[in-house]
């Protein structure tokens, strides 16, 4: 087999060097936003996260735990630490890491489904449907200071 030509070499080089460049722009809000739901289901403070692409599996990690208001009826919502799931298709399953406080008590946010222009959060066997644009906006974490102003 012929050494291969330093053209092809150079190409294959700056192919690789263009995909890592791509990836690491890439953000978790953007993965959001591919799969149809609004960047505002995650804090802006996001410290990194991790999606396989075939099983939809994911991981975000945010620098610690993280309180948030949520639009419109002013729910308090926690984040965990880290926050994993499943993302197929428009859904959201298997969702480990954010609760919501209602009726005098935290409840875990199991599965988010994008349906149309709302958003249909599953807390066990019961659902809550919102607009989506209501999270049109990455929610900064109360009581942090910001890292950049
Ligand atoms: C991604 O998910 C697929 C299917 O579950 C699995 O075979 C593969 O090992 C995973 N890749 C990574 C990097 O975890």
């Amino acid at each position: 087999m012929a050494p291969p030509s330093p053209i092809l070499l150079i190409f294959c080089l700056s192919l690789l060097a263009a995909a890592s460049t791509i990836s690491e722009a890439t953000s978790a809000h953007d993965e959001l936003v591919k799969y149809g739901f609004p960047v505002g289901l995650l804090p802006a403070d996001i410290e990194s996260y991790a999606l396989n692409h075939t099983s939809g599996a994911f991981s975000v990690r945010l620098g610690g735990k993280c309180r948030v208001t949520l639009p419109p009826d002013n729910y308090l919502a926690s984040y965990s630490k880290r926050i994993t799931g499943k993302i197929v298709g428009n859904r959201i399953a298997e969702l480990d890491g954010i609760s919501v406080r209602a009726f005098f008590k935290w409840w875990g946010i199991t599965g988010i489904k994008s349906s149309g222009q709302d958003l249909v959060f599953e807390v066990g066997m019961l659902t809550a449907k919102y607009p989506s644009n209501n999270f049109n906006v990455s929610p900064p974490c109360e009581g942090r200071r910001a890292s950049s102003s």
